[in-house]
């Protein structure tokens, strides 16, 4: 255990996890899904799904990997033995999928903030078309995209505490800063309160199968859980940790940006007289937008560190979806950390090269033939969070049935001294055992069979 490394502090673990957690998860797509699928209903299920479904998930993993002390094949395959060992891979190989096209998102973040300081991408006049030419301009994206593979490869390549851990530290508060000032400035906006009803009042008219669907994925995708991150992680947490309040700080520092996230772009949503269902493109609209507004030189000062924080927050979540096949290579092949972080990213960046070509440019790979996925990255993206709910779904079935609850309880009281015969206790025993796999294995069923077999029963047609 000694040579794999560990987090050098109880806080590195959280703040490294917390980091993970916190990205364009939380900025980009959690205000895009919301606004297109309902605002508030879409908040609530999202709230309960983290409750119930994610927070045990989340101390599933973490006792897997503590317990084990190796990368998300070999936890479950020196618990479980045998076969286990592929929901590991499963999971790995999700999270190279996953990283493939969020690294180009995160590409067209850095390329927006370049833009901003750099350039004159404030005086547009129409920032929804900008953002389809932006998008489309490979050049530069290609490049910015590959320049954040590099950094992310960079950092993983130090290896635990020296890379990912100092990384986070620096990284994680200003974030929070620049996110409160926006809201401030949001809700001085004349119609901000449309957007505040929008977010915050639901309608239960708004609330269906596909709300219910796109936020348990969203908040699977933005908690990092379902493919071994947290695994991986876990690995590298000391047995005095309390996993149980490690997770719940995780959680409620990453909803808490989510949701900060919703209330600074739905007021400026409605004071702009913008749409909020335009879908990924929302906060690159909008923002710029409302950046233009606060005038050359402030816009510039303030777009411009938003842009940054938001790479920030890329940056620790790409370093912990890179961290999760890197560990697997080096844990079982022994193969040199540098070179194996090096040899993925090149590999994963040009996995990616479909997704960055599909948003206009090629067009097959902007139409494709299956529905509510027109596009590769989005093709992609959704097959990611079904492998996710269906992830974890599975590591719910591995605890209960082959570690077994009293082991996984047994770890989690380590580092806790009340846990056993505590209500929580019986809560997370109750939700492992029972409530995460019938709902979570239910929900993949009814999503696989609806998206590649044309069942129809989520989504219509
Ligand atoms: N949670 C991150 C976000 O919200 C993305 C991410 C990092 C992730 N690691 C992950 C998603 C592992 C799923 C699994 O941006």
């Amino acid at each position: 255990m000694s040579n794999r490394g560990s987090f050098s502090s109880k806080i590195g673990f959280i703040l490294a996890a917390a980091g993970s957690a916190v990205g364009l998860g939380n900025i980009w797509r959690f205000p895009y899904l919301a606004g297109t699928n309902g605002g508030a209903g879409f908040l609530i299920i999202y709230l309960i799904c983290i409750f119930t479904l994610c927070f045990p998930v989340m101390i599933g993993e973490i006792s897997i990997g503590r317990k084990a002390g190796s990368d998300a094949y070999g936890s479950y395959k020196k618990i479980g033995g045998g076969v286990w060992g592929y929901l590991g891979i499963y999971g790995i190989l999700a999270g190279i999928l996953i990283l493939s096209y969020y690294n180009v998102v995160a590409g067209w973040a850095f390329g927006y903030f370049i833009e901003i300081v750099f350039g004159n991408l404030l005086d547009h006049n129409d920032f929804g078309a900008f953002f389809g030419s932006y998008v489309n301009d490979i050049g530069p994206i290609f490049l910015f995209s590959l320049g954040f593979m590099v950094m992310t490869a960079v950092i993983v390549s130090q290896g635990i505490a020296k890379g990912i851990e100092a990384a986070n530290k620096i990284m994680m508060p200003g974030l929070y800063i620049i996110l409160i000032g926006l809201i401030v400035y949001s809700l001085t906006l004349p119609n901000a309160m449309a957007g505040i009803d929008f977010y915050l009042v639901p309608k239960l008219s708004d609330i269906n199968s596909k709300t219910l669907f796109y936020a348990l994925c969203q908040a699977f995708f933005s908690l990092s859980l379902g493919m071994g991150c947290l695994i991986t992680y876990g690995s590298y947490v000391t047995k005095d940790q309390n996993i149980v309040k490690s997770a719940a700080i995780i959680s409620l520092a990453d909803t808490s940006v989510a949701f900060l996230s919703g209330l600074m772009v739905f007021p400026l949503v409605f004071s702009l007289g913008a749409e909020p269902g335009q879908g990924p493109k929302l906060i690159f609209v909008i923002l710029t937008q409302a950046f233009q507004y606060m005038g050359p030189v402030v816009g510039k000062i303030v777009g411009g560190s938003f842009f940054l924080l938001i790479c920030f927050a890329a940056l620790t979540s790409t370093i912990s979806l890179l961290e999760v096949p890197a560990a697997f290579l080096v844990d079982q092949r022994k193969f040199p950390r540098k070179a194996v972080v090096w040899g993925l990213s090149g590999l994963i960046f040009v996995l990616g090269l479909p997704s960055m070509y599909s948003q206009g440019l090629v067009p097959l790979l902007n139409k494709l033939p299956i529905h509510n996925t027109p596009d590769f990255l989005s093709f992609v993206a959704d097959l990611c969070d079904i492998m996710l709910i269906s992830g974890g779904c599975l590591m719910c079935i591995f605890i209960r049935n082959n570690w077994k609850m009293n082991n996984m309880n047994e770890e989690l009281a380590i580092g806790n001294a009340g846990y056993t015969g505590s209500i929580l206790k019986s809560y997370i025993t109750f939700t492992i055992s029972w409530v995460c796999p019938i709902l979570l294995g239910i929900l993949s069923i009814l999503v696989i069979t609806d998206k590649y077999f044309g069942l129809e029963w989520l989504f219509g047609r």
